[in-house]
């Protein structure tokens, strides 16, 4: 019998969940728009929508709250706060804001003005960041390597971002309509899928000869640093702590969501290199988000986050996320789920084009797999394909790489027996896939990049239990 990972950790709190009946999820749904994010948490079992502000944080933290300073300016939870980004990931200036996309925001306009560029190339965006570009009248390009698109490839680094693409679009472009490039750790869209070391360094070199800023998301650094030492054989013997400064040093700017490896259940950073840059974005941290000592957070957040980001890089704790991650999606391969290889470091991604052949692109594949999963057995994921993603180019639709449902694994807050429930229950889900039907759009918001997050949406056919 295969062992599950065990936990480093005991549980000492518990918040109880409880599934409701199928009818009364079939009723939820509908009030929902079939819209997973519609839905009320108190009406879900099991929820993998997100390993975003979702996890257990440990006691050290729940301590560390106790010792916020709620001073307006120049609170002792901000200097704590600023010296854990400068001991663990060697970032000289930070500022704090509210969370991720507000860093995204701050960071990728002001880039965009400054040097009057719209293209922003990248490993692959994410939906918020994406967002926020297209909302600022940008062109986010993907430039993944060509084995990020084969699903069934065991390949150690599809995180990577495709350097002689880059190069090309360079060349093409002209460097000064290149607003920044972005490489995403890990690379979330496609995957969960690491960007190794070699990669970053290739992608700084033409950064600097071309002189364009080299911007890194780095709310999964810790996952990614993982990986490159169990998967880089050159790493294997230096520490998680190391391989981040060093992966890190090669950014110039970098934004952070402390809700995904900063163990926290809000905030976020914008760290640089450059005295200039930052106070230039100083000033508009202080009219968006709130004084440069807080940026949105209360002092006990500041806290919070600043002993996660010391707790995340331990290693016991990485090699059971990562393993049990890997658990979770080797139990739904083997129960025949097309999952994406290799497993990725936060979340399970399924093949929906594979899972449900009979549902077009156009009916949302990975959406509907999404709601019909939460009607067969109370678990929340969430779709990442065309509703997210497809864009029109002259009249014509153009579709996403991917179809993808992905199951995001909170940090610390799952046990091995609760997602075993959740790969039993999307096998048997597939097993009877022609009561799976497509979704239509029934309304959707006019802000660009979100329609994901706010549509309501309808099956295209009557749906039965
Ligand atoms: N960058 C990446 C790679 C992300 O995954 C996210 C959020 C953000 C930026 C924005 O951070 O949520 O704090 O504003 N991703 C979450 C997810 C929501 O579900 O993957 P935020």
């Amino acid at each position: 019998m295969k062992m599950p990972p065990v936990e480093p950790y005991r549980i000492r709190m518990v918040e109880p969940v409880r599934l409701l009946p199928k009818e009364e999820r079939l009723k939820r749904l509908n009030e929902a728009s079939w819209n997973v994010f519609r839905l009320r948490s108190e009406d879900i079992f099991i929820d993998l929508l997100t390993d975003s502000g979702t996890g257990a944080m440990s006691i050290y933290q729940w301590a560390a709250l106790m010792m916020g300073d709620e001073a307006y300016a120049g609170a002792r939870s901000w200097f704590k706060f600023e010296e854990a980004v400068r001991d663990v990931l060697g970032i000289e200036y930070v500022l704090p804001v509210h969370q991720g996309r507000a860093a995204e925001r701050i960071l990728y306009t002001t880039l965009m003005d400054k040097r009057n560029a719209k293209i922003v190339p990248a490993n692959t965006h994410f939906d918020t960041g994406r967002a926020v570009i297209l909302n600022h009248g940008g062109k986010p390009l993907d430039l993944p390597v060509p084995e990020a698109k084969n699903p069934k490839l065991e390949a150690p680094f599809k995180g990577d971002m495709d350097t002689s693409a880059l190069k090309k679009l360079i060349e093409k472009e002209g460097a000064d309509k290149i607003a920044f490039i972005l490489l995403v750790l890990t690379n979330n869209t496609i995957g969960g899928q690491p960007v190794s070391m070699d990669n970053i360094k290739a992608v700084k070199e033409i950064s600097e000869e071309y002189n364009i800023p080299l911007v890194m998301d780095i709310c999964r650094f810790a996952e990614n640093a993982y990986f490159i030492k169990i998967r880089d054989e050159r790493y294997r013997n230096k520490s998680v702590g190391e391989i981040v400064k060093e992966m890190l040093s090669y950014g110039d700017h970098f934004i952070m969501s402390a809700k995904k490896d900063g163990l926290a259940n809000i905030g976020g950073f914008i760290g640089t290199r450059s005295r200039e840059l930052y106070e230039e974005l100083a000033g508009r941290v202080v009219l968006e988000e709130g004084f440069i000592t807080y940026g949105g957070l209360a002092g006990r957040d500041l806290e919070a986050i600043a002993q996660g980001l010391r707790e995340v890089v331990d290693e016991d704790y990485l090699k059971h996320r990562i393993e049990q991650v890997k658990y979770f999606g080797e139990l739904m391969e083997e129960l025949g789920v097309p999952v994406i290889k290799p497993i990725g470091g936060h979340a399970v991604y399924v093949d929906a084009l594979e899972a449900v052949p009979h549902i077009p692109r156009e009916q949302f594949p990975a959406d509907a797999l999404a709601a019909f999963l939460y009607l067969e057995s109370g678990v929340r994921a969430v779709g990442l394909g065309a509703l997210a993603f497809a864009r029109e180019e002259n009249g014509k639709i153009i579709y996403p790489d991917f179809e993808l449902l992905r199951l995001a694994v909170p940090r610390r807050t799952y046990t091995s027996s609760q997602l075993e429930y959740v790969a039993r229950s999307l096998a048997s889900l597939l097993e009877k896939k022609e009561k799976i039907k497509g979704l239509k759009i029934v309304w959707e918001p006019k802000v660009k990049g979100v329609r994901h997050f706010l549509a309501k949406l309808a099956p295209v056919e009557k749906v039965s239990l």
